[in-house]
């Protein structure tokens, strides 16, 4: 099987504020990306803002949204149904993300939605991460308790369009030097769990099909430290996928990294 590609994930939350500033980031971001060799990218606006990506067919920015629901159409006020993003240019869902989860959503939901942007053809990046760490080893129970019951239902032939995105939350928005960063040993031990625990979901022969992002406070600074020794398939960024000078600092430093 051929390597995949760096996936590197923007995750623009409630940001920026209008159409033009959205346009500048995008066409920044695509600017940037026309030399990258070994990454690709996905930008993850509002959803007023998804129809201005418009990516392109042999392009290396690809349209993704925040969330979605788990019905296709109906009396559903407010939501926005994965059928919807697939027809709309839309080729990836974040699913899960801890902000969400904050605002009351459950495994069991993030299961339903994932399994409905699988079954839509979208990409699922499902979001786990432990709130906080402690020395017993319970955040690795948690861990998971919150992978196993986020991907209920997933059926093995997807797993090619799933991607599991690890982010703890007290990394998320903490402080994005280098030295307040994961150190990328951490990343790369708690990965080798989150395989483990996939391979116990899903048989070990299917781990290698499903991709693993980190996400937590990625900057300019770390992002490449972080995909070289953190044995992960991409990073899922927040703050910095909104800045039109470190986003594309951080691209070109994750394209460095040899796949
Ligand atoms: P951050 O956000 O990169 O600003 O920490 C990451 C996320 O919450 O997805």
């Amino acid at each position: 099987m051929q390597k995949k590609k760096h996936l590197v994930v923007g995750n623009w939350k409630m940001n920026p504020l209008s159409p033009d500033e959205a346009k500048r980031i995008i066409r920044s971001t695509k600017k940037e990306a026309k030399g990258l060799k070994r990454t690709e990218v996905v930008i993850c606006p509002p959803y007023p803002f998804l129809s201005l990506i418009k990516p392109e067919k042999k392009g290396k920015v690809f349209a993704g949204v925040q969330d979605v629901f788990w019905q296709t159409s109906g009396t559903f006020t407010g939501e926005v149904s994965p059928e919807m993003i697939r027809q709309s240019d839309g080729k990836f869902a974040i699913i899960g993300h801890s902000e969400r989860r904050k605002l009351g959503e459950t495994d069991a939901i993030v299961a339903k939605k994932t399994n409905a942007a699988l079954s839509a053809g979208l990409t699922a990046i499902v979001c786990v991460g432990e709130s906080s760490r402690d020395n017993t080893g319970d955040y690795l129970e948690y861990l998971k308790k919150q992978l196993a019951g986020s991907l209920v239902g997933v059926k093995k032939r997807f797993l090619t369009e799933l991607i599991i995105a690890y982010e703890p939350l007290w990394a998320i928005s903490s402080g994005y030097a280098l030295s307040q960063a994961m150190k990328p040993s951490d990343v790369h031990e708690t990965t080798l769990y989150l395989k483990k625990i996939l391979a116990e979901i899903f048989g070990k022969d299917w781990v290698s099909s499903i991709r693993i992002l980190y996400g937590g406070s990625v900057s300019a600074e770390n992002a490449g430290f972080i995909i070289g020794g953190g044995g992960v398939d991409g990073l899922l960024v927040g703050r910095e996928s909104l800045d039109l000078k470190n986003f594309p600092l951080l691209l070109k430093s994750v394209d460095a990294v040899p796949l």
